[in-house]
């Protein structure tokens, strides 16, 4: 609950607001002049200051302006009558946090619904340093960014494997972070100043990926005008890292493999064995091991490289790391966009909890730089996110199409409770994530949406 404090001139309003909001569960102080409230405001931390635009000394602006320039954490609400709209819009642009028209009827039910949001939004700033916090912390691995218990065990992983000669096998989705990893563990190895050397065996054909990788002789075919160093000699004493070794050819497999035990290549065309002192890292989105048992992929090249295994888990099976990364990448498009997007709205990052992410780290870096792009508020709010991440939140159909009494009975209470659940997240999806249009959308009051909303972890 927030602490508040109420500036008015008319004691009557005052009364009316401290009563009301102390029965919400806020602490409430008023005041009825400015001077008053700069007092006030000097020995105390208030979350919202409400305050009426106009009174008889000094107006509801400069008290805004002071409470911006003295405490950039408190937020302001005023008030205002209907003659002077043009002035509280002019407040918002000098920071207001939002205005409410004094009509009698119904401010007070604004006011409650502004203050709600207020209290978020301070949530959320509140969430923001925390995330940058912990974002410093565990910056130690490289760029690697991620909190959930698989990650931290992965991050043990990597420090743990780096220091060794041995070739390690990165198992994961595509998107999921193989080449960091890779890229980690060569940074973290004594080799950290020799080079890391990175090929895609899927993109090149069979005899093209063989003279990448072992260089050539003059004259080993057309076109081998001259002698050419392969891979494995460029990475000397350094690192070299095998992407997508599952699209390797098994015949280039028979040849990978002589290299990995021998720890000679032949140069294709060439008749003397060169000897390299390469460590090697190599990575698959396939299931290799179900290649091995299909034939598709050689038993013994298999063993070799996979002496480590390391599986990095699917995005999906890791939401705790959803925030953190949402974060990240805020602050890179932030930067390379020269943006000041504050945060990613409670409302963004819930529907990205519950989006499976089938691109995983990947496809969530391109949603926020889109989003980051298209933003034009202070936050990452939901309709910026690409429809299909929006769409994720599709409303289970089964509880609604159930009309008829089953043979066996039905929990009544639970039922109802997948329909009330139902017909929230569709209102949600229909606002587009602003939660008082879906409030709206559902005859009930802002408070009523945010109680069934929390219930239901929505
Ligand atoms: N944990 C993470 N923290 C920060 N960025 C990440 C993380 N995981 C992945 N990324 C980012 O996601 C993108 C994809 O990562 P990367 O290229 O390492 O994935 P990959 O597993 O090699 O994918 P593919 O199989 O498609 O090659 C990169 O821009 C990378 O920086
Ligand atoms: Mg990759």
């Amino acid at each position: 609950m927030a602490n508040l404090l109420i500036v008015d001139d008319e004691r009557s309003i005052c009364e009316v607001l401290e009563i009301a909001f102390r029965k919400d569960g806020h602490s409430v102080e008023t005041v009825q002049t400015v001077a008053a409230a700069r007092q006030k405001l000097q020995s105390k931390i208030y979350d919202i200051v409400v305050s009426d635009i106009k009174m008889p000394q000094a107006s509801g602006l400069e008290l805004l302006q002071h409470v911006r320039n003295a405490h950039p954490d408190t937020l302001v609400i005023l008030l205002t009558g209907y003659g002077e709209l043009e002035t509280a819009m002019q407040a918002v642009k000098m920071g207001a946090f939002d205005y409410i028209i004094k009509n009698p009827s119904q401010y007070l039910e604004e006011l409650k619904v502004a203050i709600d949001r207020a209290l978020e939004t301070s949530q959320i700033k509140a969430e923001n340093v925390t995330l940058k916090r912990e974002l410093k912390k565990q910056g130690g691995l490289d760029n690697i960014v991620g909190q959930s218990p698989p990650m931290k065990a992965l991050f043990e992983l990597i420090e743990s494997v780096a220091p060794t000669q041995s070739t390690v096998l990165i198992l994961g989705e595509s998107g999921t972070g193989k080449e960091l990893v890779a890229r980690a563990i060569h940074s973290r190895s004594q080799r950290c100043d020799k080079p890391f050397v990175s090929i895609n065996c899927s993109a090149f054909q069979e005899t093209l990926l063989e003279s990448e990788l072992f260089g050539y002789r003059k004259g080993a075919f057309t076109g081998a005008n001259s002698n050419k160093k392969g891979l494995f000699e460029y990475s000397s004493c350094g690192t070299l890292f095998l992407d997508e070794i599952g699209e390797m050819s098994l015949p280039m497999q028979v040849k990978l493999l002589r290299a990995v035990q021998e720890r000679k290549i032949r140069p294709v065309g060439g008749n003397e064995e060169i000897e390299v002192d390469v460590r090697l890292l190599a990575a698959s989105n396939r299931d290799l091991q179900n290649m091995v048992q299909q034939k598709q992929f050689r038993e013994d090249l298999y063993y070799r490289i996979s002496v480590i295994p390391i599986h990095i888990p699917p995005l999906r099976k890791r939401p705790s790391d959803i925030p953190l990364l949402a974060f990240h990448f805020l602050e890179k498009f932030n930067q390379q966009m020269g943006k000041t997007i504050r945060c990613v709205a409670p409302e963004t990052i819930r529907l990205m909890e519950k989006y499976p992410w089938p691109g995983n780290v990947r496809e969530m870096e391109h949603a926020i730089e889109r989003a980051v792009a298209l933003e034009k508020g202070s936050e990452i709010s939901p309709n910026s996110l690409p429809e299909r991440v929006i769409g994720g939140l599709e409303p289970r159909t089964g509880a609604l199409s159930l009309i008829d009494l089953p043979e066996d009975g039905i929990d009544l209470e639970k039922h109802i409770q997948e329909i009330e659940r139902n017909l929230l997240e569709a209102a949600l999806i229909r606002a587009k994530g602003v939660r008082t249009r879906a409030a709206d959308l559902l005859k009930m009051s802002y408070r009523s949406f945010r109680h069934y909303a929390s219930k239901y972890g929505i």
